[in-house]
């Protein structure tokens, strides 16, 4: 075990925005006793690996992630290694007997205490997998520690989900939903806001759920209300949304409140109504589209994204037909979809009368349907050339350093010539090409 005092911190993450947002807690925490952040695991002495449950890949991710660095840990026994998140809330001590070089292993609901834990890792091995009391749950304040201005930010709604989604293992990984008060959720805004933040995205697991925990009454609406009152707040997103969940005052937001952006996440999971039943998901195909003409009809321009689980058990050739016949339907900007992955002690893994669909069949209909967004998703993109976008300027586009990448409010992304003064602005940029997975433009007058 490090005896000396830890300087630096390498948080490797993996998964959702919710597994980012935590690790930028850590790191704001972290601060306080002196830590700062490095981007070289080799220079740190505290590693900290925030892992997802949600499929198998992910989670086998992890395992040859911390190979390496547990070799370091036991040629020089250094640094402290930490494993934090949905796979460590699991699997907790297991991971002890699977690699004894590892100091600290705890879940999402450790992420407040991650100070104190860390500091009792240096006496001892620590684990710590409860779920923290419902009443007060302390949701950090403080602000992640950054040198730059970050123009887009996230901030955490609420905790948990209380949603029993068959094949979902983050109800056992993340607890029962919490919403965090709304006072909370101002101010945080209002730092971010400070440091130049214009682009907010709200996140927890089941967003319009805001506030209803314990059989209550949403109060998402009223949320956004509220933080879209914020002068600074130029453009307001939230993910993730539940279709059940989607009531008219949450629809009606994007009359009301203009500088909501005109995207929205809304997952579907299938286009088959047996198996969503099977799914657990609450809601039928036809309220799916019905949530979805709702949407178009009070902002028509608003574009929309989804997920897609392939080969859930007993799903037929025919459900499968379904959910390719809405992805053409509803032609979506984008869609995440995901071959189902078994993920222990979900209710899915208990469905014995349905017949599992093969790891082939599943794969060819995960390659079809993929092929069918990458056409729609061409298609929509050319659509754009030629068009005039208003855009966020946010950061140096990655593959080359003369361009810069910004967002539409639709969230699309467009690569452009710009000048660094021009980061946090909105500008309007006019497309002159179309790639696969962004756009081409350049900024007009
Ligand atoms: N198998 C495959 N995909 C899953 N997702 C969640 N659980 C599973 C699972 N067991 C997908 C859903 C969800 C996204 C975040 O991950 O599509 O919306
Ligand atoms: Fe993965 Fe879900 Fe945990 Fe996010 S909440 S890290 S998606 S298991």
């Amino acid at each position: 075990m490090a005896s000396d005092t830890p300087r630096l911190v390498f948080i490797k993450t993996f998964g959702c925005q919710m597994n980012v947002y935590d690790s930028g807690k850590m790191l704001a925490q972290l601060a306080h006793d002196g830590f700062e952040p490095t981007d070289e695991w080799r220079r740190a002495d505290l590693v900290i690996v925030n892992t997802c449950s949600v499929r198998e890949k992910p989670q086998l991710k992890v395992s040859s992630f911390l190979g390496p660095i547990l070799q370091r840990k036991r040629d020089t026994g250094r640094p402290m290694v930490a494993v934090a998140g949905c796979v460590a809330q699991h699997d907790g001590a297991e991971f002890f007997r699977r690699y004894p070089a590892i100091d600290l292993v705890f879940g999402p609901d450790g992420v407040p205490r991650v100070r104190e834990l860390v500091r009792a890792a240096r006496q001892r091995r620590v684990l710590d997998d409860q779920f923290l009391e419902v009443a007060d749950y302390p949701f950090v304040q403080d602000l992640v520690p950054s040198a730059q201005r970050e123009v887009t930010g996230l901030v955490t709604i609420q905790k948990g989900c209380d949603n029993h989604c068959t094949y979902c293992i983050v109800p056992s990984a993340r607890g029962v939903q919490v919403s965090r008060p709304l006072e909370q959720i101002i101010e945080e805004v209002r730092g971010l806001a400070v440091r130049g933040t214009r682009d907010f995205t709200l996140i927890g697991q089941n967003v319009n759920a805001y506030g209803a925990e314990r059989g209550g009454r949403s109060r998402f609406a009223e949320l956004l209300e509220a933080v879209h009152a914020i002068p600074e707040v130029w453009r307001l997103r939230f993910t993730t949304s539940h279709p059940r969940d989607m009531d008219p005052a949450t629809i009606a937001a994007w009359s009301r409140l203009p500088r909501l952006a005109s995207h929205l996440h809304l997952p579907v999971q299938s286009g088959s109504d047996a198996v969503l039943r099977r799914m657990g998901r609450q809601y039928t195909r036809a309220h799916y589209l019905d949530v979805v003409a709702e949407l178009r009809r009070v902002r028509p321009e608003i574009s929309l994204t989804t997920d897609f689980i392939i080969g859930f058990p007993g799903e037929t050739r025919d459900d499968f037909e379904q959910s390719l016949a809405l992805l053409e339907q509803v032609r979506f900007m984008a869609s995440f979809s995901f071959k189902y992955s078994p993920r222990p002690g979900t209710a899915a893994t208990r469905l014995h009368d349905r017949e599992p669909v093969s790891a082939e069949e599943a794969s060819d209909r995960l390659r079809v349907l993929q092929e069918v967004q990458q056409r729609i998703q061409q298609e929509s993109n050319l659509a754009c050339v030629g068009r005039c976008f208003e855009v966020l300027v946010e950061q140096p586009s990655r593959h080359d350093p003369n361009q810069w990448m910004g967002r539409t409010s639709c969230f699309r992304a467009v690569n452009f010539p710009a000048a660094p003064s021009m980061a946090g602005e909105l500008v309007q940029v006019r497309i002159t090409q179309a790639n696969p997975h962004s756009l081409q433009g350049e900024v007009v007058a």
